[in-house]
């Protein structure tokens, strides 16, 4: 029996969850999202989904792990003793190659951007639709998006096959705190130099006739997708330590997630603004606002290699949360050698990864129902792939488990007795419920 790997202090683990949480999905995803949805319609949805499904959830996924002081292939046959609920590990295990497929395209995007800080000395003079022009050069360009996607790749098969996974978790202490920072220096410098109220109005006042079904879905999706939740990373984690109250963890983890997504926000719309970008353009829109942002500021070249520099960090130490999952399973598993393990990753994500990149700005060789496989990757792993490994994972543990053992557990991990009695009516009940009538509504089955 192989020792298992233990994090060496409840904080180590917090680091590595947090580095998981934190990532493209604050920066870029959310406020593309979001400005695709309503803005403030979306903003007040998303809050309510990650306070009333993604926290107990992401709490329920750290318990699971920690139970089972295993992996998320062999968790649920441990707890049960039987095969029914190993579906959960292996819908993880897909969808986390096809959330590496299109993360590595963007995690590439944030190197070219800090190589594009340097090379337009931060983007000066450029008009908006300069840098909507320089965004649309690169990523149709047939060599760089490529070059910056498997550079990422390799990078972070290099930090699992050197094992320093907890020290770049260990630096992300650092590096968290300095990007918060950035984000709260760039929302007020956003304040002060700007003198259109329509940002603020878009991202902060919530137009109740704007939330439809698509949003609710695309706001609950993006809820587990920035928590990491449904896919074993935090199951994985969990599994890692013995120690540490498992609400407060839960409670750190959302709030961190939370705020930063909505610092992006706050820096990102008011310049959406007020430099004419359009705030539903899609993927793009970090990659064309936060170069704006720089382009006018004193000091913005050191701002701007700060910013991509630790978005790509951030993005990295998400990346290597998925592939370290899947080196793992393969290794548990199948009995490949971690080298063997890691290199298959690698490879097949980069095919999977050129594929997504080859389908960004009408190069697609494939397009489904409108939609490039770089769409498909990123819509159907937030909004299905992750809200079900998620629903599972409550059903598990809320149906599938003893419930007296699930009781003790969480008492053990520091749970108060009123606060269980609650949170596992939203286990059992509430999310479950309100998972299926969100997505039966979306697919018009249901008219709520
Ligand atoms: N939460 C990460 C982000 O916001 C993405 C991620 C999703 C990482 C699922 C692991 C598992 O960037």
């Amino acid at each position: 029996m192989k020792e298992r790997s233990q994090f060496s202090s409840k904080f180590g683990m917090l680091a590595a969850a947090v580095g998981s949480a934190v990532g493209l999905g604050n920066i870029w995803k959310f406020p593309y999202v979001a400005g695709q949805n309503g803005g403030g319609a979306f903003l007040l949805v998303y809050l309510l989904c990650v306070l009333i499904m993604g926290f107990p959830a992401l709490i329920t996924e750290l318990s699971i792990g920690r139970m089972a002081q295993t992996g998320p292939i062999s968790a649920f046959k441990k707890l049960t003793g039987n095969n029914r609920w190993t579906f959960i590990g292996v819908l993880g295990i897909i969808t986390s190659f096809l959330v590496l497929s299109f993360y590595f395209v963007v995690a590439g995007w944030s190197l070219e951007y800090i190589y594009q800080s340097i090379s337009t000395m931060s983007f000066k003079g450029m008009t908006t639709a300069d840098l909507n022009n320089a965004f649309d050069q690169f990523s149709t360009n047939t060599m760089r998006p490529y070059i910056w996607l498997v550079t990422f790749i390799v990078m972070s098969g290099l930090v699992i096959y050197m094992g320093v996974q907890k020290g770049i978790e260990k630096g992300s202490k650092v590096m968290m705190p300095m990007l918060f920072a950035i984000m709260v220096y760039l929302a007020v410098h956003a304040l002060l130099t700007n003198s259109s109220p329509e940002g603020y109005e878009f991202y902060l006042l919530a137009d109740f006739s704007k939330i439809t079904p698509t949003v609710v879905l695309q706001a609950l999706g993006q809820s587990f997708f920035s928590l990491s939740i449904g896919i074993g990373v935090l199951l994985t984690y969990g599994s890692y330590v013995k120690e540490g109250n498992i609400v407060i963890t839960g409670l750190q983890i959302s709030i961190l997630d939370t705020l930063i997504a909505f610092m992006a926000g706050l820096v990102i719309f008011p310049t959406v603004f007020s430099f004419g970008i359009e705030a539903n353009a899609g993927p793009e829109l970090a990659f064309v606002a936060m170069p704006a942002v720089f382009s006018q500021m004193t000091g913005g070249m050191v701002f701007a290699i700060l910013f991509f520099l630790l978005l790509a960090l951030a993005a990295l130490t998400s990346t290597i949360s998925l592939y370290e999952v899947m080196v793992a399973m393969l290794n548990d598993t199948f009995g490949l050698k971690r080298g063997l393990a890691n290199l298959i990753v690698g490879v097949v994500v980069a095919i999977l990864g050129i594929i997504c990149c080859n389908s960004i700005n009408g190069h697609s060789i494939f397009t489904l129902c409108g939609m490039t496989c770089f769409d498909w990757c990123d819509t159907i792993t937030s909004n299905y792939f992750l809200p079900i490994g998620g629903l599972s994972m409550m059903l598990f543990f809320g149906w599938g488990c003893s419930r007296k053992k699930v009781h003790d557990a969480m008492i053990e991990f520091g749970m108060k007795e009123w606060f269980y009695k609650i949170y596992i009516v939203f286990v059992r009940f509430v999310i479950p419920i309100l998972i299926v009538l969100i997505m039966l509504n979306q697919f018009g089955v249901l008219k709520i």
